[in-house]
Parts: structure tokens; C-alpha cells; sequence
């Protein structure tokens, strides 16, 4: 309950909220991991998993777009095939299932009432259903067969932080679970990236004044941003993209660079806003080439990129990690900068109007 939360020196619970995303994930590591210091997940859960021919991950908002991220990283380091899914298009349209699908629903509240039409639909068909939450008893936990808790701690700004943040990094320990009960190399210690992360976050939020410039210097007069990215760069350019619009109303989209020139760049004029991010070694000079574009457009281009990859001329540089992981670091930029961007325009950041923290009607 909110009035039981203190916000104690903040201006807002955003930025309370904000800031505890370091502590928030070295509590999951605490709590996920065993007396040996290893990271396991109960027997059940590993049981509920393997064996199922593919996940497909559930939510809706933010929750959705960490889904965006956990799909590479089940992909990726698990290699179970997994699809990611609307909760109100998912009744609608249906995908075809596999044999033995999991549904993994991912919710903040665990209330979220599209998503719990879908567990609903999951369990009328008999598959098993996973829920990822930060609150434990909620709805779609107790109907679920297992849950993995977020440990953030209660969210109360309605623009999610913590809670994306949290997801990300509870995906990460699910499908490190799965590639060791698999015997699977990962070829990264997934304990030591988070607690190289959890630093790396401290170093970002320590520098918010640099974030308020980047808010005054690149939104205080647009009525549109876009922010572009490749790979996780281009899904977390989406939750930055829904941050922005959410509290500062500013209309914004996320694209992956190379959709730009398929209709985005119609859009760019002098001046529009353009928030890069380069931090996938794998294709930052594919998406350098975009960024290349808008600006030659009359885009005035941000970016943010990794160390390493970053040139002179870049906005802000975030320590290099994993590049699997680098959304845990990468959004608290966009973060920082939706957030300024609205105390810019004097909006009501942890009220936004049309808005709720918990939706539960269809
Ligand atoms: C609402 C909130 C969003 C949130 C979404 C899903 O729209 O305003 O911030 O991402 O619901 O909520 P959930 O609790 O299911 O993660």
C-alpha cells in the first residue's frame, strides 16, 4: 500500500525506485542461490521446464518488453525456443501450439487481468504455466504451478522500473538454471555479470545530472523521440520508448535500426530526437550506420554505448558487460532520461494521467 511507503528524501517514487535497482539485484542473487554460492532454482521449477518443447512468455506493458529480452536469454543460454506474446492479443490469436508448451506469465503485480484470461485459456487446455511476480499470493501466482518471486520490493510509481529490471535479471537466473540442469555451457558466470552489473548501475545513477542535461538538451522542445537499436538494444529502445510517453506524454517510438528505412525515417526532421543505443558488439556498426542516416537527415542523435564501442562524440558511455545482460544497464539511461524529461513539463511523474499501476479489466 503506498501510504505504508515511505519516500522518504525523493521527490517521487520513480526515482526512489530508480535508485534501488542496484540492491534489487544483488537481493535476487542472494536469494536465488544455494549454500555453495551457486545459483539453483527449486527442483520443481527445473521439473515444470525441461521437457516442455517451448515457452511462451506472457504480459502485457513493461512486463512485455522484458519478455522481449528473457526470449534471448531462454534462447540463448538455455536453448529452449521461446515466443513472446501480448496477454490481450494472445486469446484473439491464438498461436499454434506446440506439444508440450509452458506458459511463463511475467507480471509485476500479478493481477494483471489479460494475462490471467490467458493462464485462464492455459489451464482450460492442460499446460503447465510459470509465473514470474513481485508479489507473492497475488492472482496469477497462486493459479500458477510455480513461481519465482522478484524480491524488488513494492513498485509504486506506475511507471515500471525496479520491476523490469528484476524480471530481466529472474529470466536470467530461469534459463542459467535450465542450461546447467541441461549440462549446457554458458561461456559467462552469471553471478559474477550481476554483481558486475549491480556496480555498473551505482556508477549510472550516481551521474543523473548528466541525464537531466541530455532531458533539457534533446526533449525540453520535441513533441516526438525515437530511440534505435539492434538486437536487446532494440527492445529496450522500446521500454524506453513506453517510459517516455507514459509520464512525460511526449509521443515516442522504438524501432530496430533497420526498420528505420522502411517508414520510421519519413519522421526524422531537423531536430528530431534520435536516442541510440550501441552495446551489441555484434551489430553497433550496423546500427552506427543508422544513427549515420538520421543524423545526415537532421536528427539531433544521442547516443549511449558501451564502453568500447563508443565514439567521441557519444552522449553518455555505460560500462561494458555480458551483452546478453546489457539491457539491466542499458535502460536506466532511458529511464533517468524519461524521468527528467517529464519533471521538465511539470508532469505528475508517479501519477500519469489515463494511467494505472494495476489493470485488472480486460
Ligand atoms: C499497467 C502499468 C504498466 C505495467 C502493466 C503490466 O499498464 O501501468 O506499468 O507494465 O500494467 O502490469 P503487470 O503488473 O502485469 O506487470
Amino acid at each position: 500500500d503506498a501510504s505504508d511507503i515511505e519516500k522518504g528524501t525523493y521527490a517521487h517514487y520513480m526515482l526512489k525506485e530508480m535508485d534501488e535497482q542496484p540492491a534489487v539485484i544483488r537481493n535476487i542473487v542472494q536469494k536465488y542461490q544455494n549454500e555453495s554460492g551457486e545459483i539453483t532454482l527449486d527442483q520443481s521449477v527445473r521439473d515444470l521446464v525441461l521437457g516442455r518443447d517451448r515457452v511462451y512468455i506472457i504480459g502485457c506493458g513493461t512486463s512485455y518488453h522484458a519478455g522481449l529480452i528473457g526470449k534471448q536469454l531462454i534462447e540463448q543460454i538455455a536453448g529452449i525456443p521461446t515466443e513472446v506474446h501480448i496477454s490481450s492479443e494472445f486469446g484473439y490469436n491464438m498461436p499454434l501450439l506446440t506439444e508440450k508448451p509452458l506458459f511463463l506469465f511475467l507480471s509485476q503485480s500479478g493481477e494483471t487481468a489479460d494475462s490471467r484470461a490467458v493462464l485462464v485459456e492455459a489451464k482450460k487446455l492442460g499446460h503447465p504455466a510459470l509465473t514470474i511476480t513481485n508479489v507473492a499470493g497475488s492472482t496469477l501466482s497462486r493459479e500458477a504451478n510455480a513461481t519465482l518471486l522478484l524480491h524488488a520490493g513494492p513498485e509504486i510509481a506506475v511507471a515500471s522500473t525496479k520491476a523490469y529490471t528484476a524480471q530481466i535479471a529472474v529470466l536470467a537466473v530461469l534459463a542459467f538454471d535450465l542450461a546447467q540442469a541441461k549440462g549446457v555451457d554458458v561461456n559467462f558466470d552469471l553471478m559474477k555479470e550481476l554483481g558486475k552489473i549491480s556496480s555498473a548501475m551505482e556508477s549510472v545513477m550516481s551521474q543523473k545530472e548528466r541525464f537531466q542535461e541530455i532531458a533539457s538538451e534533446y526533449l525540453s522542445e520535441s513533441r516526438n523521440a525515437f530511440f534505435i537499436g539492434r538486437g536487446q538494444d532494440a527492445y529496450v529502445g522500446m521500454e524506453g520508448a513506453l517510459k517516455l510517453k507514459e509520464i512525460s506524454y511526449i509521443q515516442a517510438e522504438g524501432y530496430a535500426g533497420g526498420e528505420l528505412k522502411h517508414g520510421p525515417i519519413a519522421l526524422i526532421e531537423d531536430n528530431t530526437p534520435v536516442i541510440a543505443l550501441v552495446t551489441q558488439p555484434h551489430v553497433h556498426l550496423n546500427n552506427r550506420g543508422n544513427v549515420k542516416e538520421v543524423v545526415a537527415r537532421g536528427a539531433n542523435a544521442c547516443v549511449i554505448a558501451a564502453e568500447g564501442l563508443e565514439l567521441p562524440t557519444d552522449a553518455f558511455v555505460i560500462p561494458a558487460v555480458e551483452p546478453l545482460l546489457s539491457p539491466l544497464l542499458s535502460v536506466l539511461p532511458l529511464q533517468l532520461i524519461s524521468y527528467y524529461a517529464a519533471l521538465g513539463r511539470d508532469c505528475d511523474v508517479d501519477k500519469p494521467r489515463n494511467l494505472a499501476k494495476s489493470v485488472t479489466v480486460e
